[in-house]
């Protein structure tokens, strides 16, 4: 956060209560409730999470131990049997949500599909039958690299029914990216379609499938599931490539979900950490329904009738739990949307509100920033009386945002619901109970019921009241991501020992600062570590400087952040160059297409700045605070004697 924002949100005094209305309709109808729920569970966690498991839950097993804590490694409800498919789905086909909406999906071009309870569940049948069909088994993994329509949420729901994990690789991400992770995971099979629609135009996915694949360079793939979508022409190889809808016919529609261990592998799931090599946060099957489960009843406040709508892409974790298992594990109606505001129809998020009667939506603060930029008339002119509950995820949200989304887009009359939480929690871990919170803009507010949390200095001490330090968690939770994939001592390493554990004490490190307030509300300030977050996507410094160095032009690079007002922060790299290399726009725009090529559009440079050297210190360790500063614009703050050349940074001053 920029200093001017950290300053307004000290000064931050408001505080919005939900409405009687809203409070009285409520299943978390006070603070009262919020707080008896909160000792119950802070008091014995297990007994609460098993109660809620018990109520909630289908199990073909009941569990014989609720949690075992081997620090930093967990294990909820050992001894159950439980298929989180079924809970999303057979569970509801003999009850009224039968025939309810399970997805509603808005196609980009404006097509659009209603998906039933008992439609849903049989073309999930027919996609676990087709992966059976190409020897896919309990414990494999398959790997998505989709489009946002209906078949990436089948095709998640397929995998956990037979028991093999899945991997989403966010459909942004190139053809290196994805070989990495399916090599990673070592995917047998892959699910991709030939291409999907954004910002009107057919983005080819399918091409980057092969190139991932080609010379072998994935040798545990066997198969490629193909969905049709934009119907672009794409190369076919024989014997490895099937069309969705060629094999579908041709199998049958049952397929009962297999009885998993409570923690057995539900997905694998790749995020940026502080070094180059992406992590594979595991996520494993009981504890993660519950969780999501509880999480979105409880926050989104769900009723029977609503139409909920989270604008997130299935190929992150907030598409993972809030767009497919929570939702559908409460029997909601999920609508879906392919595209983004694009040129031709920047009132579309506005009209599909309009179209569906949408209830309850939920988006990132660039969204809200981008939203705000379109202009007022946008929304106003639509008809948003349907919307009572808003919700944000990703970064902070500024409260200059917080309050366009609450009047113009919640017309005064929705709770906000900031929801903190991150691809390792699996669910929300700080967030108002919208009946009961009162909201504060820019904050999270209170840690959800089970969720112990605090704010500690770099020895794991609390810090007192509106200082800030890192945020912690301070007892396993049922989502908590289970180890890294395939390296457990940089899981350990990465989180548990980050702030060292007193007396077989451990805290979860999450990588954010943080304050709390005289309130006990938290305040999240962002990444403390060498973590980006990029229009709501988290991009690691390092895995943009290996991008770079690969580059046969760069010697060495350095990347740090820029505040952007619409991204919030925006990617900007310094470079030297090999000796045999001149500085021009032409290099720096080859090289942003290499970072591109490497990683993905949402990783490109926003500035590349060229440079002689890199201020570094004695030791040659990248001083990274000045680079910071020179980026924004900033004086360089801090003490420069300790640098090798002070000319160094007068000559990035002056701009080379
Ligand atoms: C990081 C996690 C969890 C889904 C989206 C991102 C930041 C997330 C908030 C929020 C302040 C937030 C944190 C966190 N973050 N939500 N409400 N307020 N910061 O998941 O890619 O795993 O990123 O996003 O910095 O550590 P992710």
């Amino acid at each position: 956060m920029s200093n001017s924002t950290i300053e307004s949100v000290l000064q931050e005094q408001r505080v919005f209560e939900p409405s009687p209305a809203f409070s009285q309709a409520a299943q978390i109808p006070s603070m009262a409730v919020y707080q008896k729920l909160y000792d119950e569970a802070a008091a014995d966690p297990a007994a609460f999470w098993a109660k809620l498991a018990e109520q909630e839950l289908d199990w073909f097993e009941k569990w014989d131990t609720v949690l075992d804590w081997q620090p930093p490694f967990a294990k909820w409800f050992v001894g159950g049997k439980i298929n989180i498919s079924y809970n999303c789905l057979d569970r509801h086909l003999t009850t009224a949500r039968r025939n309810k909406a399970a997805l509603i999906w808005e196609g980009e071009p404006g097509d659009s599909r209603t998906l039933t309870y008992a439609q849903l569940h049989r073309e999930v049948c027919q996609m676990a039958n087709v992966l059976k069909g190409m020897g896919v088994k309990k414990g494999d993994r398959v790997g998505l690299y989709m489009p946002m329509i209906p078949e990436a949420a089948v095709a998640m729901l397929a995998c956990a029914r037979i028991g093999a994990a899945h991997t989403v690789v966010f459909g942004g991400f190139s053809a290196e990216a994805l070989r990495d992770r399916l090599n990673d995971a070592e995917a047998k099979v892959v699910i991709t379609a030939d291409g999907g629609f954004r910002k009107d135009k057919a983005m080819g996915l399918k091409p980057a499938v092969d190139a991932a694949l080609d010379d072998n360079a994935v040798p545990s793939v066997t198969n490629v599931l193909v969905v049709q979508r934009t119907q672009q022409e794409i190369d076919w190889t024989t014997g490895r490539d099937v069309w969705w809808h060629e094999a579908q016919p041709t199998v049958s529609a049952d397929c009962p979900a297999e009885p998993m261990d409570s923690e057995d592998l539900l997905f694998i799931l790749y995020t940026s950490g502080t070094t180059g090599k992406p992590k594979g946060v595991v996520h494993t099957t009981a504890g993660y329904n519950l969780y999501t489960h509880m999480t979105f009843q409880w926050t989104f406040d769900i009723k029977e009738t609503d139409v909920y709508w989270c604008t997130a892409d299935v190929g992150w974790i907030t598409g993972h739990s809030y767009i497919v298992y929570g939702p559908l594990s409460n029997g909601a109606t999920s609508l879906m949307y392919e595209g983004a505001p694009r040129p031709s129809n920047p009132g579309c998020t506005w009209d599909i509100v309009e179209k569906h009667g949408v209830n309850i939506f939920y988006t990132a603060p660039t969204a809200i920033r981008a939203f705000m930029k379109m202009g007022d008339e946008l929304p106003k002119a639509r008809d948003l009386s349907s919307l009572r509950l808003l919700g944000t995820v990703g970064e902070p949200i500024n409260p200059k945002a917080w309050m366009w989304y609450r009047e113009i887009i919640g017309g005064n009359n929705c709770p906000i619901v900031d929801t903190w939480w991150q691809t390792e929690t699996g669910g929300f871990m700080l967030t108002p109970l919208p009946g009961a919170t009162p909201t504060k803009p820019g904050s999270a507010t209170k840690p959800f019921p089970g969720i112990l949390a605090d704010v500690v200095d770099a020895e794991g001490n609390p810090v007192g009241t509106n200082e800030g330090g890192y945020l912690v968690i301070k007892h396993p939770w049922p989502s908590m991501m289970r180890t890294v994939y395939g390296d457990d001592d940089r899981f350990r390493r990465t989180y548990w020992e980050h702030i060292p554990p007193k007396d077989g004490k451990y805290l979860y490190f999450a990588g954010d600062g943080a304050r709390k307030d005289a309130d006990g509300y938290f305040w999240v300030m962002g990444r403390t570590d060498d973590v980006l977050n990029v229009s709501g996507h988290r991009l690691g410094t390092m895995e943009i400087e290996s991008a770079l160095v690969s580059h046969p032009s760069v010697a060495e690079a350095a990347v740090v952040g820029r505040k952007d007002e619409l991204k919030g922060e925006d990617v900007y790299a310094f470079v030297t160059l090999e000796g045999t290399y001149t500085a021009s726009d032409e290099l720096k725009a080859e090289l942003k297409q290499h970072v591109v090529k490497e990683i993905g559009a949402i990783a490109r440079p926003g500035e590349i700045q060229f440079t002689d050297a890199l201020p570094k210190t004695r030791s040659g360790k990248i001083i990274r605070r000045f680079l910071r500063n020179l980026a924004s614009g900033e004086e360089v703050v801090g003490d420069a004697t300790t640098m090798e050349d002070q000319s160094v940074l007068e000559k990035l001053r002056q701009g080379n």
